[in-house]
C-alpha cells in the first residue's frame, strides 16, 4: 500500500473470510509467480511463461479488423442521443438487440442444430456470475451441487463462497477417459445422502476445462436421465462450445432437449459467455439461457448485481448480428486453435509427454504420472513446484481441479504467440532430456 495505516483487527464477515473462495490453491498461487517475473521474448526471456490461463488471444486480429471496417459498432453512432441511450439504459432484461444476437451466435455455434430463444437469455457479468447466480436460485445454504472431476478451479468460488452451496465431487478417472458414468453419479449422490445433504443439481462443462473433451452424446442422454430421476437441476456449462475444433463433434444439451420435444426441460439451464470463444474475458459478458420460465425470471431480477454495460451491449449487438462476420470468425478460430492444439500435443509427444486426446479447448491435459517420485498429491505438487521454478512455465497440477489421480497437468495453449509456444516446448524437452541423463 502506498499510504501506510495502523490496522488494529476489526472483525469483518464470516463470509467474506472464508477460505471457501480457495485461492490459496497453486492454481492461483503459480499466477502469482508469473506476475512476479513474466517472461517476455526481449525484456525478459528467462522469465515464467503464462500456461495456466485459459485465454484464447488466437483471433485477436479478426476482432480488431471488424473494429477498424465497422468504426460505427464502438463509437456512438450519430449524435448526442446515442450517448444519453447509453448513458441512461439500465434495464435488467438488457437490450432485445443484443440478447437476439447472442441467441443467434448460440446457435452459429451449434451449426444451427438447436434454437435459442432471446426471451430466455439472462445477462450476467461473465459466466462467473452466471454461474453463482444459479446456485443462489437452484440450491440453498447447505445444499449440494454434483459436479465431475476433474473441474475448474474457480468453481470453489463461484458456486461456494457466498452461496454457502457445497459442492459434492463425482469421481471420474482417466481408467474409461473420464467417462460420466450413471455409477460415479450414483455413488456421489449417495455419498451426499449419506452426509445427509440434499443434492439439488448436477453441473457439468461441456467441452471439459481442464480435459478439452467434449461429452460425448450418449453419456449426455445418461446425465440428463439421472437428472430427470433424481428430480434435480442439471447445469450445462458450455462456454468453450465455440471452441470444439469441429462443430459437429459437440452436442449441446439443447439438442437433446429439442429432439425431446422439450419434454422434462425445467429442470435444464446452460451457462454461456464469450469470455472463451470471442476471447473477451475483459469484456465481462455471459448468460443463462433456461427452459424453466420461474428460474428465468428470478435469475433476471438477481442479475441486477451482475450487468452488463450497455454500451458493450451495443458493440456486441453490432458484431455479433452480423453473421458473415461471426461465420467467418467462429470457423477460422476453430481452425487455429486445432492447429495450435496438434503444435503442443506432437512437441511433447516428441519430449516423450503423452496427452490425453482432446477435441476442443484451449488446453491440453498433460499426462506427468510417469515421472512422479511419489505417485501422490505430494508427489505431484513437488514436479509441478519444480517446472514452475526451475523450467520456468506455469502449468496448472491437477490436484487444483480435484483430480483423483496424481500426475495430470492442464497445459494451455492460446493465450500466448506462437513463437512463446515454441519457446515454451523448447524449455520442456530441454527438462525431459536432461532428466534422462540424470537417470530419472
Ligand atoms: C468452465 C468455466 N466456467 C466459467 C468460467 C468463467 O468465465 P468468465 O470469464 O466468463 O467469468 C471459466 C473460466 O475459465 C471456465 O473455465
Amino acid at each position: 500500500m502506498a499510504i501506510e495505516i495502523e490496522q488494529p483487527p476489526v472483525e469483518l464477515s464470516t463470509v467474506s473470510v472464508s477460505e471457501t473462495h480457495g485461492e490459496n490453491s497453486p492454481y492461483f498461487a503459480g499466477w502469482k509467480a508469473y506476475n512476479e517475473d513474466p517472461y517476455d521474448e526481449l525484456k525478459n526471456p528467462s522469465g515464467v511463461i503464462q500456461m495456466g490461463l485459459a485465454e484464447n488471444q488466437v483471433s485477436f486480429d479478426l476482432l480488431e479488423e471488424y473494429l477498424e471496417q465497422h468504426p460505427e459498432a464502438s463509437t456512438w453512432g450519430n449524435g448526442v442521443s446515442s450517448f444519453t441511450e447509453n448513458a441512461l439504459f439500465q434495464d435488467y432484461h438488457g437490450l432485445d438487440d443484443f440478447r437476439k444476437a447472442m441467441a443467434g451466435f448460440m446457435e452459429q455455434i451449434r451449426g444451427g442444430r438447436a434454437k435459442f430463444d432471446p426471451e430466455r437469455i439472462v445477462l450476467t457479468a461473465g459466466a462467473t456470475a452466471a454461474n453463482e447466480l444459479l446456485a443462489f436460485v437452484l440450491a440453498n445454504p447447505g445444499d449440494a451441487l454434483l459436479i465431475p472431476t476433474p473441474y475448474y478451479p474457480g468453481f470453489g468460488r463461484d458456486l461456494r463462497w457466498r452461496t454457502g452451496v457445497k459442492i459434492v465431487p463425482v469421481h471420474c478417472n482417466s481408467s474409461n477417459n473420464y467417462r460420466i458414468t450413471p455409477e460415479a453419479l450414483e455413488e456421489a449422490y449417495g455419498r451426499a445422502e449419506a452426509m445427509n445433504i440434499k443434492v439439488r443439481g448436477l453441473l457439468i462443462t461441456n467441452p471439459s476445462n481442464p480435459l478439452g473433451v467434449t461429452v460425448e452424446r450418449s453419456v449426455l442422454e445418461e446425465i440428463l436421465d439421472f437428472a430427470i430421476r433424481k428430480n434435480i437441476h442439471l447445469v450445462s456449462d458450455e462456454i468453450y462450445s465455440g471452441s470444439v475444433f469441429s462443430s459437429s463433434e459437440f452436442t449441446s444439451i439443447t439438442e437433446i432437449i429439442e429432439a425431446r420435444k422439450f419434454k422434462n426441460s425445467e429442470g435444464v439451464h446452460i451457462v454461456y459467455s464469450l469470455s472463451k470463444d470471442l476471447g473477451l474475458p475483459g469484456f465481462r459478458v455471459g448468460a443463462i439461457y433456461s427452459y424453466n420460465d420461474r428460474v428465468v425470471t428470478t435469475a433476471r431480477r438477481m442479475s441486477s448485481f451482475c450487468l452488463v454495460s450497455s454500451q458493450t451491449q451495443r458493440l456486441l449487438a453490432s458484431m455479433l448480428s452480423d453473421t458473415q462476420f461471426t461465420q467467418n470468425y467462429i470457423q477460422t478460430n476453430r481452425e487455429r486453435l486445432k492447429k495450435r492444439y496438434e503444435l503442443i500435443v506432437e512437441g511433447l509427444r516428441k519430449a516423450g509427454i503423452e496427452c490425453l486426446k482432446g477435441n476442443g479447448g484451449l488446453f491440453c491435459w498433460m499426462n506427468l504420472s510417469p515421472l512422479l517420485e511419489t505417485p501422490t498429491r505430494e508427489g505431484e505438487l513437488a514436479l509441478w513446484n519444480s517446472i514452475l521454478h526451475e523450467v520456468k512455465l506455469n502449468i496448472s497440477p491437477g490436484s487444483s481441479f480435484h483430480c483423483s489421480e496424481p500426475g495430470w497437468f492442464r497445459v494451455c495453449f492460446a493465450n500466448m504467440s506462437k513463437q512463446t509456444l515454441g519457446v515454451a516446448l523448447k524449455r520442456i524437452n530441454g527438462f525431459m532430456e536432461k532428466r534422462e541423463i540424470e537417470g530419472k
